[in-house]
């Protein structure tokens, strides 16, 4: 046999990226992926590829990680679980949260939870900034320097009574990641109308989880959607809508795209695979199912994969937030709470690639290349990870070997987070990553892993193409059109 010309080659498979799908030997050496081919050089070692599907690791830009909320719960998940579950659904790298809360220092958060993330990472990890607290200091002093040393995203809240930004803080924020580049991601929902909502019901005895969504009402999505763009085009700033979930809510965003609003918007699986019946159970249970905002109707789950097509959403991202069905989190105000006191949010890390292979692959919807597209190249561009999200010679060696035909019903006990079930338990999928690849380190084979804590790395971002203005802001300054900018 001749020597070794690489240290790996992932043999015989097929390659997809976001535009092309190919027969190619994929060769790596260190960290990187080096060759692409046909009967490439011998490896040091070598994975027999036949009959697989070779992409680009996934990358999951929305993941609530061992992460304060603000009623004081932590999320079921340390690091260590919620990296160790995403590798084994085939994702490679994440971008969760650094959250401040009222009267916290906005730097001292992010150190916290860099510490955490370097101590049981085994996924490359980047952070999103919330901010909470939108004092003068943060405006002035802290955006512009995280923004340089590479924390480039900021994540508001419209709506949470202890999180909520308001208008004007938010056009402070906007206006402060205009000026240091940055993008800035908002959870959109119209806070009087939901607080209202959820009053009158709870007034008349509608305690259950079903009622949550109802509370959730569709146009306190539509309306946030709708003031926060026109927020993004009075100041020409990128925004970023986390977690789509509504009909109403994806005609808003195409109609602003449509005008070059620079709009860009995310939603998850559970937008496109659940629906407002999974919340009516007996009991609690439909608690395993709140999220928000809340899954919706089979009609918008069409509308969203149509807004997928179309480009008007970008990105299929997870929102792991998991919380235990127990007084950790779910059920942390007793065992008959009102859905008013259940903690928001479901685990998804593990389970959103084979959930949407599923769908866009086994099943044949939008296809392989848009699978990779959503779920790995866009959020790689989007947030400006530039050695990330495709199979091409340069690229980090972070790769899901798919064995495209293997059957899995999933399962409660089969996870590898801390919430102790997944929302999508009994629904066999067929496809699964079966070994997954992390700067050319095998972190899983089969039902091995083989990552250590820690080994993940922080990925620092530039500003990138998402986050830069498109210079419309000189038409907003027109005296003819808007005096008032022009005084700013
Ligand atoms: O219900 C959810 N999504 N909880 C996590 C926090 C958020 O709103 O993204
Ligand atoms: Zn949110
Ligand atoms: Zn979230």
């Amino acid at each position: 046999m001749s020597d070794p010309v690489y240290d790996l080659v992932i043999r015989g498979g097929t390659v997809a990226t976001s535009s092309d799908v190919f027969a190619a030997d994929v060769g790596i050496s260190g960290e990187t992926i080096v060759a692409l081919g046909k009967n490439l050089g011998a490896g040091k070692k070598e994975i027999d590829a036949t009959g697989k599907l070779v992409l680009p690791g996934g990358i999951d830009a929305h993941a609530h990680i061992e992460q304060l909320s603000a009623a004081g719960l932590v999320n079921a998940d340390t690091f260590e679980t919620a990296t160790t579950s995403a590798a084994f659904g085939g994702t490679t790298s994440v971008i969760c949260f650094a959250a401040q809360h009222i009267g916290m220092d906005v730097r001292k958060v992010l150190t916290d939870y860099t510490a955490l993330a370097k101590r049981g990472a085994m996924i490359d990890y980047a952070f999103h900034i919330i901010v909470a607290d939108v004092t003068d200091k943060v405006i002035a002093e802290d955006i512009p320097a995280l923004v340089k040393e590479g924390y480039s995203s900021i994540k508001i809240f419209m709506t949470y009574d202890l999180l909520r930004v308001h208008d004007e803080k938010l056009l402070d924020i906007l206006a402060a990641a205009r000026e240091a580049k940055a993008l800035v991601c908002v959870h959109a929902e119209n806070h009087g109308i939901i607080s209202w909502m959820v009053k009158r019901l709870l007034d008349k005895g509608y305690t259950a989880p079903k009622y949550h969504p109802v509370s959730h009402a569709r146009l306190s999505e539509s309306e946030a959607f709708t003031r926060l763009i026109a927020f993004s085009e009075l100041l020409d700033q990128p925004i970023m809508i986390f977690h789509v979930s509504t009909r109403e809510g994806a005609a808003v965003i195409r109609e602003a795209r449509g005008r070059g609003v620079k709009v860009f918007a995310e939603t998850c699986p559970q937008y496109l695979f659940l629906t407002m019946e999974d919340l009516d159970k007996p009991g609690v249970e439909g608690a395993k199912w709140m999220c928000s905002p809340p899954v919706r109707t089979t009609d918008d789950q069409e509308a969203l994969w149509r807004a997928l097509d179309l480009g008007d959403l970008q990105l299929v991202s997870s929102d792991h937030a998991p919380y235990r069905m127990d007084e950790t989190g779910k059920l942390r105000a007793g065992p008959n709470p009102t859905f008013k006191q259940i903690a928001n949010g479901m685990p998804g890390l593990e389970v959103r690639l084979p959930l949407l292979f599923d769908a866009m692959v086994s099943k044949g919807r939008l296809g392989l290349s848009k699978f990779v597209e959503l779920t790995s190249t866009a959020p790689a561009q989007i947030y400006n990870l530039p050695n990330k999200g495709s199979i091409a010679i340069g690229m980090d060696a972070d790769i899901a070997i798919w064995d495209p035909l293997k059957k899995v019903t999933l399962s409660d006990a089969m996870m590898h987070d801390l919430a102790g079930f997944t929302p999508f338990a009994g629904r066999e999928l067929t496809g699964w990553p079966t070994t997954v690849l992390l700067r050319g380190s095998v972190l899983v084979e089969g039902d091995t892993f083989n990552g250590k804590p820690g080994e993940g790395r922080l990925m620092l971002r530039d500003g990138g193409k998402a986050a830069a203005p498109s210079g419309r802001l000189a038409a907003e300054m027109d005296p003819a059109r808007n005096f008032g900018a022009k005084l700013l």
